[in-house]
Formats: structure tokens, C-alpha cells, sequence
């Protein structure tokens, strides 16, 4: 099926898009979960349109530059399995747009909604001074803590270079490089030496397993930003241990776990980790209190190595 040729309008390029990926095995799961939804993301990007663009018109004519960029990506989509976020170097998460590139794990962690909700009920309306998030990727979490508790500094962590530079980047553009600060540093290890309110990590959880049996558009994405050895705690497991040292007498924790939140009961099964639930989709995210994690005994429970 031939891409319609120019002035083909929006609405006629997201037709023939979906129908081009919906007739290829692809895997969905980038921030969209269906054909349509990615064609129109291709689509309104190539046209050079945000997702909320008040002046978006199905029939808006696109010109033949843009058709041509779309076509390509497309068949790049199709053909390389690349997730379109890499393709049009950009996606949203908690309504705030990133940079995105194959350095950084594209965003789609459920944490957006209960950060949106300032943690609610553990955190709500209460002011908080210092916020860290460990293993920031581009950004998006750090500058969506900073945007939800605009009265809190936050510190944002990654041992990888490339996504420290991506997210220096992010955090500039969004006008947050003032309250958010960049560290190179292997969890606690690289930090200057302070307490926090609260600590949100979305960490490499994805164990062997699955690993080998990652759909190709995933295997874009850096391993170190996903494979957590056997059981998938090889990030977790240390950061739970050391987390208690770094929070101060009435902070929190919050971790996302993914599938790996088995393994990690199954490790430390009196460990009091309470699981979100989540209004628009997600799961495999704890919290769980300083005093919690600071009184909890790691050695004696279970399994600790
Ligand atoms: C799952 S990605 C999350 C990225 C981003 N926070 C998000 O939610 O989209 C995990 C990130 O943690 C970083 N990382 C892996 N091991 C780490 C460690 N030991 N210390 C700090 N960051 C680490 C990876 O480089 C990657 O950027």
C-alpha cells in the first residue's frame, strides 16, 4: 500500500500508518499499546506537531518533506523494530516532553501518577527539602519530582554518561537545571553525603529470563537499563539495604520492581512493603518508610544475598 502523496491530509497518513504496522509483528509498549495510537504519534511528529497541539486538524495538509519523513519512519518502525520514541527523538511522560535517544530507557514508568499525587497519602501536602532519585535516564522522573514539589531540591542520579548528558539537557530545557542536580554515581556510591525526604527509583529490574526473551523493539534500549542479573534484585536488593542510612527519620522510599517484586518477597518475605495501585494502568511499585527499612533486620530475614 502506497503512502498517500502530498497535500495528503493528517487523517489519511494516520490510516495508511496504522494499516502498514498493523499488517507487521510488532511489539507495542513504548508509550503506546496499539496501532493506531503509534501511527498518530508518527504522524503528528513528522507533521511537526506536540500529541497536544490545540491546533491539530485531521485535515491539516502535510507537505511532501514531511511525508517523506514519515514514510521513513514507518518503514524504519517496521523493519528495524526501532520504538518510535528513538525515531522522532522525543516523548512525554507526566505531560512534560523529553529528549530521548538510545542512551536512555524510553519513559513509561507508572511512578508519573503517584508522583503527580505527591505520593498521597504518605507525602500529600507536606513540604519536602531534598528528593533523590537513583538511576535517572533522561530525566524524566527527577524533573517530574521537581514539578510536583516545586518547593524540594532533588538530586538525580546514573552511571551512564550518555544518559547523564541527554538528561542535563532535558532539565535545561525544561527550566529545572536551577533545582535539579545531576550525579554520576553507582546507587549511594558517588553522592555527597546527605539525607533525604524521599527516595523514587526506577531501577534495572528485568531478570535473566526475560532478558533473553525481550521483544526486538526492547533490545533498543540500553541493557544496563534493564537486566538486574538472575532474579532481576541485582540493583534493588543493595538499594533497599543501603536506602535507610540516606533518608531522614520520617522519609520514604519508592521503588519500582516490575515483575521482579516476586523475587523480592520471596527474599525478604517480613520486609512491610506496601504495593500502589494504580487509576490509569501499572503495577510492581513499593513504598515503604525510613523507620520501616531502618528497623528491618536484611540478615535474618530470609534469604539475604
Ligand atoms: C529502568 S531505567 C530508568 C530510567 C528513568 N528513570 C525512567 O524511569 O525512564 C534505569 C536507569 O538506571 C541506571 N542505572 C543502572 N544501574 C545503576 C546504578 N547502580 N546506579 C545508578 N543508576 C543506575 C541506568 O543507566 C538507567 O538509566
Amino acid at each position: 500500500m502506497k503512502i498517500p502523496q502530498p497535500p495528503a491530509t493528517l487523517l489519511e497518513l494516520v490510516d495508511w500508518a496504522e494499516q502498514r504496522l498493523a499488517t507487521a509483528p510488532l511489539a507495542y509498549g513504548h508509550g503506546t499499546d496499539n496501532p493506531r495510537d503509534e501511527a498518530a504519534w508518527l504522524v503528528l511528529a513528522g507533521a511537526g506537531f506536540a500529541p497536544d497541539d490545540p491546533a491539530i486538524d485531521p485535515d491539516t495538509a502535510v507537505d511532501a518533506a514531511a511525508v517523506e519523513t514519515i514514510g521513513g519512519w514507518v518503514q524504519r518502525r517496521i523493519e528495524e523494530r526501532l520504538p518510535t520514541a528513538y525515531l522522532t527523538g522525543r516523548a512525554w511522560f507526566a505531560g512534560l516532553p523529553f529528549r530521548v535517544n538510545e542512551h536512555v530507557l524510553v519513559p513509561r514508568s507508572p511512578l508519573a501518577e503517584p508522583i503527580a499525587e505527591r505520593f498521597a497519602p504518605w507525602i500529600g501536602e507536606r513540604p519536602l527539602e531534598r528528593i533523590l532519585e537513583i538511576g535517572t535516564g533522561c530525566g524524566c522522573i527527577a524533573a517530574a519530582c521537581a514539578h510536583a514539589f516545586p518547593e524540594a531540591r532533588v538530586d538525580a542520579t546514573d552511571i551512564d554518561d550518555g544518559a547523564l548528558a541527554l538528561a542535563a539537557t532535558n532539565l535545561a530545557e525544561l527550566g529545572l537545571d536551577d533545582r535539579v542536580a545531576l550525579h554520576r554515581a553507582d546507587l549511594f556510591d558517588g553522592l555527597p553525603r546527605r539525607r533525604y525526604d524521599l527516595i523514587v527509583s526506577n531501577p534495572p529490574y528485568v531478570d535473566r529470563a526475560a532478558m533473553a526473551a525481550l521483544p526486538a523493539e526492547y533490545r533498543h534500549e540500553p541493557g544496563s537499563a534493564l537486566g538486574a542479573g538472575e532474579d532481576g534484585l541485582d540493583v534493588i536488593a543493595p538499594l533497599l539495604m543501603a536506602a535507610g542510612d540516606w533518608l531522614v527519620e520520617d522519609g520514604l522510599l519508592v521503588v519500582e520492581t516490575g515483575r521482579a517484586g516476586a523475587a523480592l518477597t520471596a527474599r525478604w518475605p517480613r520486609l512491610p512493603l506496601t504495593w500502589l495501585e494504580f487509576d490509569h494502568g501499572g503495577e510492581g511499585v513499593f513504598v515503604i518508610e525510613a523507620d520501616a527499612l531502618r528497623g528491618h533486620d536484611f540478615s535474618a530475614d530470609g534469604r539475604s544475598g
